[in-house]
C-alpha cells in the first residue's frame, strides 16, 4: 500500500517510528516532511498529504503534530478526506471499520513509539466493514456539497 505521511515540528520523533511501523507492514511510503525542528505551519502539511490521498497517488495519509487536533481538523477541511484522529488502539480499528477513514492523525506530544505503533498496526490492517456504515459514510461525504 502506497502511504503519504508529513508531520510538523511538534512530531518529528513519532513521524520517525511510525515509518518504521509502516515498513515493517510493507507499506511505500512518501515522507512530505517536516523534516527539521524548525517551525512549520501544520495546515500546509495536511494539505500535502491529503492532495496525495484524493489525488489517488497514496491510497491513505498519515498527519502528526503536537496534539494531533489541528493537523487532524485541517485534513477534515479537505474535500474526499476522513482524517480519524487516534490515541488508542480500538478508536483505530472503528475509524477503518465504521468511518472507512482514510487518514490517521496522531499526536506526537501524546503518543509513545509503543502505543501509536498499536495504533498504526491497527489502522493499516482493518477493513471497512460496509453494509449501514456505507450508508452513513455516504451521507458524511454528501455533506461536503451542503
Ligand atoms: C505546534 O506548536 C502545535 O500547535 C501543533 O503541533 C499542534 O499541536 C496543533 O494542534
Amino acid at each position: 500500500m502506497k502511504i503519504a505521511i508529513g508531520c510538523d515540528h511538534g512530531a518529528l520523533a513519532l513521524k520517525e517510528s511510525v515509518k518504521k511501523v509502516l515498513a515493517e507492514l510493507g507499506a511505500e511510503i512518501n515522507d512530505l516532511g517536516t523534516f527539521t525542528e524548525g517551525s512549520v505551519d501544520y495546515p500546509d502539511i495536511a494539505e500535502k498529504v491529503c492532495a496525495e490521498v484524493t489525488s489517488g497517488r497514496a491510497e491513505r495519509g498519515v498527519v502528526l503534530c503536537g496534539t494531533g487536533i489541528g493537523i487532524s481538523i485541517a485534513a477534515n477541511k479537505i474535500r474526499g478526506i476522513r482524517c480519524a484522529l487516534c490515541s488508542e488502539a480500538y478508536s483505530a480499528r472503528m475509524a477503518r471499520a465504521h468511518n472507512d477513514a482514510n487518514v490517521l492523525a496522531l499526536g506526537g506530544r501524546v503518543l509513545g513509539p509503543e502505543l501509536a505503533g498499536d495504533v498504526v498496526r491497527t489502522f493499516f490492517t482493518q477493513d471497512f466493514e460496509g453494509g449501514r456504515h456505507a450508508r452513513r459514510v455516504g451521507k458524511i461525504m454528501a455533506l461536503e456539497n451542503k
